[in-house]
């Protein structure tokens, strides 16, 4: 799997936990387990390729950690964050040089290795639509990482805006050709909304997904757009 280096960048707004004490995990790759606890980093991957290649055999969804995939072998790219346990955190991967439809077009959020989770794979874009805005939610219970799903909201925070289409009546999409780099003048870096769910180590409950059900009505794409912060990163092989 090739090197991506990626644009990442991560603002907290949930002011209400001021972080009360720093972080205790000490695991760093995506592919190992861990269980954390609030204040803690946690660290995920999200993995870029075709939806056939994130299955064994064509039915049994694994983990990109999972040496059976042979997705390092495949068109296919790798991104590694970071956020903080229980701040909501938006995630931007910047598109001026990455076109996600390059790579197959979808993405898989995973963290684990005995304790695998894996979302589903998501569309991101092909030569005609560009998804550019999505929530993954990550589920711990007493701090070990169960599950990872993308909420949808069901096109409501693009209705009526003539600039995108409802696909699936899921997800709001762009056409790729508006997209800066693609003929158009469209700033399609994507953005990953994150938020957190169920218990930490200690069973204190994780709230920043409350947080966002509740912000759903705002475009949090939108508070995040004058971004002052930002981090390069860039990763080696986890596998
Ligand atoms: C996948 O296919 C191969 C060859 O067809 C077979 O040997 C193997 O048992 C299959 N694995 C699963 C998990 O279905
Ligand atoms: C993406 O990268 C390009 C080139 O480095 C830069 O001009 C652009 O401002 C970046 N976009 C965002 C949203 O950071
Ligand atoms: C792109 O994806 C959309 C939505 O899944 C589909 O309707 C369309 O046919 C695809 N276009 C191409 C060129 O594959």
């Amino acid at each position: 799997m090739q090197t991506l280096t990626l644009l990442v960048v991560a603002l907290t707004i949930a002011g209400g936990a001021a972080a009360l004490g720093g972080n205790t995990n000490n695991v760093y790759s995506p592919c190992s387990d861990t269980r954390i606890q609030r204040s803690d980093g946690f660290t995920f991957g999200i993995a870029f390729s075709s939806r056939a290649s994130f299955f064994l055999n064509q039915t049994v969804l694994l983990s990109p950690c999972d040496r059976r995939l042979t997705l390092a072998a495949m068109n296919s790219q790798l991104s590694i964050f970071r956020p903080k346990i229980d701040e909501i955190s938006l995630l931007s991967i910047n598109t001026s040089a990455f076109f996600p439809d390059n790579y197959g077009g979808y993405m898989v959020a995973f963290a684990g290795r005995k304790y695998a989770a894996r979302s589903p794979p998501a569309f991101i874009a092909n030569s005609t639509y560009t998804v550019t805005s999505f929530t993954l939610v990550m589920e711990f219970q007493k701090g070990r990482l169960q599950n990872l799903f993308w909420k949808r909201d069901g096109c409501a925070s693009c209705k009526g805006n003539s600039n995108f289409v409802c696909l699936n009546k899921q997800d709001c999409a762009i056409r790729t050709p508006s997209c800066k780099g693609r003929g158009g003048t469209v700033d399609c870096s994507l953005g990953i909304q994150l938020a957190f769910s169920g218990t930490d180590k200690h069973l204190a409950v994780l709230n920043s997904w409350y947080e966002v059900e509740n912000m759903k009505q705002y475009s949090l794409y939108g508070l995040y757009s004058n971004l002052k912060s930002s981090l390069t990163s860039q990763f080696n092989n986890f596998f």
